[in-house]
């Protein structure tokens, strides 16, 4: 009689022509596999989506306090809050020298031309813009 490859034995399988043992799972993975789902369950409940990270951090405030920080974020890099010119002019007195509808006109467009991204560009909501505003009015 041919030898049988698929022939059952008390030793291996073979499934596609591949033998495959049969032996205990080591205790180690089968507490590695408990560990797991536990940390798989676990994470599934009390992670948060990766919008809801942002809201997080994102100020719903619309408060000169909330938009110095955003400020700092985003602007302090280029702009001073003096009249110091760092990449782009020092922001001091910024809302007497342009005027209420100038500034938010460039805290909605930027001049893109001119080296200054426009504050959505930058991922900045209307509330931080608003924000902003309402901090930029503060500089004297
Ligand atoms: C990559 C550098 C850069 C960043 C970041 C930047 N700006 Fe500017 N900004 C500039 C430059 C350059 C100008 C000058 C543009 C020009 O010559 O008209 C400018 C101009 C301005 C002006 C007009 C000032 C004036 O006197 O005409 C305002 C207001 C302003 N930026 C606010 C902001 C705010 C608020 C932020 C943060 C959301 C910001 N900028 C981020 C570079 C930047």
């Amino acid at each position: 009689m041919a030898h049988d490859e698929n022939r059952p034995s008390k030793h291996y399988d073979t499934v596609s022509g591949i033998k495959v043992k049969h032996t205990r799972v080591p205790k180690f993975l089968k507490s590695i596999y408990v560990i797991l789902a536990g940390w798989a369950a676990y994470y599934a409940i009390t992670a948060t989506t990766i919008n809801d990270r942002t809201d997080a951090v994102t100020p719903v405030e619309v408060t000169a306090e909330a938009g110095k920080e955003i400020f700092n974020t985003s602007c302090a890099g280029c702009h001073a809050v003096t009249t110091q010119r760092l990449v782009g002019p020092g922001l001091a007195g910024v809302k007497d020298r342009l005027g209420d509808q100038e500034l938010e006109n460039v805290l909605h467009n930027g001049r893109p031309q001119r080296g200054m991204p426009a504050p959505p560009s930058l991922g900045l909501n209307d509330d931080q813009i608003r924000a902003l505003k309402l901090y930029l009015d503060t500089l004297k």
